[in-house]
């Protein structure tokens, strides 16, 4: 640990001994996120976060590395966990312990028990401030702390599944103070979800299975933006996209987008690679396991586990079961009617098929793709990500201080917040814009001219 770096006690990582590796790779992502960098030195300067003790429950990767040197740079007191078992990168933890002296309770592959024991970690250090990507650190507050409640002064949340969590405790009457949607902020949502959800989820599939995505058919459940951007990313591989949509508004969009868009139960019996990104459970059931062919590939993108129910594939497997590849599991049911089965056509592999059994196979235990079996977003998307978070709380926390505290709901993100963070991303990018001249602008105020 570095001189000026103050001792920590009670963190629960994998292996210290691997902060070298986690703080060289933590300096990388920094110097993709200009504009998280520009915050911090601001924050450096002004210390808008003196006093607040932050509980951050984020995916712990080197870009949220470097979100959690920004809170501290501001002045902050920060502990985090993992907003998911398996997307924890252990080297970063273990540099956010050694070097940057902060608290993280958060290993890879921990089970559920220590999923939630690490959470409560974080709420014993008695935060006032919460940060939450999926609502798991709120819902434990507010379902095992009551009184621990009253000490926050307000809250973020960094995604679409989190912010429907928020928005149905709200309307419940169990929301207990003010909370961000950091994730409906425009510099979140239209770039993070789309652009990096895109990327990061085939990235995913291809490091877990090197499969070749050309020609290939790619069933995209789901069309918000992290459905579109999925979309988008594999048409642009090559693959034959095939578009699943409850919403008739979504489904047109994709229509007109240039998808085919079909019910899962007809894109099952086509589709090679399949990807969830509903935010919904049972996406892809009984069912559709029925009529896939050997050797289809299943993904999830959405924030958990339940768009694939693996529950039901490990009841049809009946113990045939095994580990394939690191990341990537295969299932063995019985061949059912699907092609690839015995007289059933080709399979999605085009290998032979197993003697009596078709073989399903889904990568990273349906958990997250993009965070489990890679990276998660890169850098430079999570830079706008994570300035709206820093931007967000100092907001909320400036408030709280000046004794205006935002009142007890979910709340969007500033549009001064949101235009500012546009701004120093495209100067970060060194492209300049048009500014409008006074006669535009005046027209763009009145309503007397027209035809
Ligand atoms: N969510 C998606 N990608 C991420 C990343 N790289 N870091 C933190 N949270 C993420």
């Amino acid at each position: 640990m570095g001189n000026d770096v103050p001792a920590r006690t009670g963190s629960d990582v994998l292996d210290t001994g691997l902060a070298p590796l986690g703080n060289q790779r933590i300096a990388w992502a920094d110097s993709h996120m200009p504009v998280l960098s520009s915050i911090k030195e601001r924050f450096a300067k002004e210390r808008p976060l003196e006093g607040a003790k932050i509980a951050a429950c984020l995916h712990v990767t080197t870009e949220t590395a470097n979100l959690l040197r920004t809170l501290v740079a501001g002045g902050a007191d920060v502990v985090a966990c993992a907003s998911n078992p398996l997307s924890t990168q252990d080297d970063v933890a273990a540099s956010l312990v050694e070097d940057e002296g902060i608290p993280v309770f958060a290993v890879r592959g921990e089970d559920a028990a220590s999923y939630y024991s690490h959470i409560d970690a974080c709420l014993d250090f008695h935060p006032n401030i919460t940060m939450d990507d999926g609502c798991d650190l709120v819902t434990r507050l507010h379902q095992t702390r009551a009184d621990q409640v009253a000490e926050v002064v307000a809250g973020t949340e960094e995604t679409t599944t989190g912010v429907i969590r928020l928005r149905a405790m709200e309307a419940a009457g169990a929301l207990g103070y003010p909370i961000v949607a950091v994730n409906d902020a425009y510099t979140k949502h239209l770039f993070d979800n789309r652009y990096g959800t895109g990327q990061s989820s085939l990235d995913g599939i291809m490091r877990a299975t090197n499969v070749l995505l050309a020609g290939r058919k790619v069933v995209v459940a789901g069309y918000g933006y992290c459905g579109k951007g999925v979309a988008t990313r594999a048409r642009g591989m090559g693959s034959q996209v095939i578009v699943c949509e409850v919403d008739p508004l979504r489904a047109l969009e994709a229509v007109m987008d240039g998808y085919r868009v079909e019910p899962m139960m007809d894109a099952a019996r086509e589709g090679d690679i399949f990807i969830t990104v509903t935010g919904d459970r049972e996406v892809i059931s009984r069912e559709h396991f029925l009529v896939m062919k050997d050797g289809a590939l299943l993904a999830n993108s959405g924030h958990f586990d339940v768009e694939i129910n693996l529950a039901e594939l490990d009841r049809m497997a009946g113990g045939r079961r095994r580990e394939v590849r690191p990341s990537v599991e295969e299932f063995v049911i019985d061949a059912g009617e699907g092609p690839g089965s015995p007289g059933g056509g080709s399979g999605a592999t085009g290998s032979p098929a197993v003697v009596g059994g078709k073989r399903i196979l889904v990568i990273a235990q349906g958990r997250l793709v993009n965070l489990s079996a890679a990276e998660g977003h890169p850098a430079a998307v999570m830079d706008m990500s994570f300035a709206n978070q820093a931007l967000a709380v100092e907001w909320v926390y400036g408030q709280s201080r000046a004794g205006t505290p935002l009142d007890v709901r979910v709340h969007g993100v500033p549009a001064e917040i949101d235009s500012q963070v546009a701004k120093l991303k495209l100067e970060a990018l060194g492209t300049e814009i048009d500014v409008l001249t006074e006669a535009q602008e005046e027209y763009l105020h009145s309503w007397e001219t027209g035809t």
